[in-house]
């Protein structure tokens, strides 16, 4: 069960009324994808490869709703498009939808959505509990030809990005990875160089519905401009590894220019303080007599890390925003 509650909302956000019923038999169309790319194809060695939670890295493109639950979804994202924000990295999304929208909110809770995820990744997965990293809404920006968002890693493990927009009346507009590595990517960057289109792929999208999931860490992607007018519309959804013993990757001082700072401490610090509570429940209360003392303390230790490492991200706030460009 998701574990973060929606009886309260954040200040300022107030929720739609008279919505459309989420019904997964209706809404949904999910089909498994034909390609599946690993860590490893990506050119991930090592540490890297061995600390990640699932050595799949992305795939190809694949079925998530059926046309009727394309159609709804899209009439709900644009009751949300009036309350559209702006960071130095994308022009116009929309966060928090999830709060507003009931529809939106048991979309990405679903989970039907989150069993056949975690089958492709090979991992169980559970909806982040973030819940701004739910139902992120990308939205083109005015001016033709600007990126709708620039190459970058996610502060998150794992997301799928659907199309919201039927993609085929667009021109440009493309979701794009890179088959490479971060470290490849930043050097590229460094030495003033394009980024080959040979190491590009650009899922062909056949419709509005279709996605890409990624371990969104490890994965460079971008979404491009639109070279003439039109809308696209994407939908982000972030996922986090069941088993709480997985490090956290959230990036307070990344979210912090994503969202108001009030907003994200609170949703870091609940966050947080679920994950140690579902691993000191796994891992201490559920223990059986006669464990070995130094597991029982190196797991004491590793529950008060979290926390602490978690309180020094808090103190030291916003950071300066990270991406690699256009
Ligand atoms: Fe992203």
């Amino acid at each position: 069960m998701y574990p973060i509650h929606f009886n309260e909302l954040p200040n300022g956000y107030a929720a739609l009324e008279n919505e459309p019923e989420f019904d997964p038999a209706i809404h949904l169309a999910l089909e498994k994808p034909e390609t599946l790319y690993s860590l490893s194809d990506l050119g991930y060695t090592g540490e890297t490869l061995e600390s990640a939670p699932a050595k799949f890295a992305a795939t190809s493109v694949f079925r998530v709703l059926s046309a009727e639950g394309a159609e709804t979804l899209y009439h709900t994202v644009k009751r949300l498009e009036e309350f559209a924000t702006s960071n130095p990295r994308i022009e116009r999304n929309v966060r928090g939808g999830v709060y507003r929208s009931k529809f939106l909110r048991d979309l990405c809770l679903s989970p039907d959505i989150t069993e056949f995820l975690s089958d492709i990744v090979g991992l169980k997965l559970m909806p982040h509990t973030i819940p701004h990293q739910l139902g992120h809404l990308n939205f083109n920006p005015k001016d033709i030809g600007k990126n709708v968002d620039k190459w970058h890693v996610d502060t998150l493990r794992f997301d799928y990005v659907m199309f919201v927009t039927d993609p085929t009346k667009n021109q440009g507009g493309q979701f794009q990875y890179f088959k490479g590595t971060k470290e490849e990517m930043a050097a590229l960057k460094k030495a003033g160089q394009e980024v080959p289109a040979d190491r590009v792929i650009s899922p062909a999208m056949p419709g509005p519905g279709y996605a890409v999931l990624q371990q969104g860490n490890l994965v460079v992607h971008q979404a491009k401009g639109l070279t003439a007018p039109g809308e696209r519309i994407t939908m982000v959804n972030g996922y986090v590894p069941h088993d709480p013993r997985f490090p956290d990757y959230s990036r307070y001082d990344q979210l912090c220019h994503a969202d108001p700072e009030d907003v994200v401490t609170t949703e870091y610090s609940k966050h947080i303080a679920v994950q140690a509570n579902r691993f000191l429940e796994q891992n201490l209360v559920q223990q059986k007599f006669g464990e070995n003392p130094a597991n029982i303390a190196q797991d004491l230790e590793q529950a008060a890390e979290m926390l602490q490492f978690a309180a020094a991200q808090i103190r030291a706030g916003k950071g300066t925003m990270e991406h690699f460009g256009d």
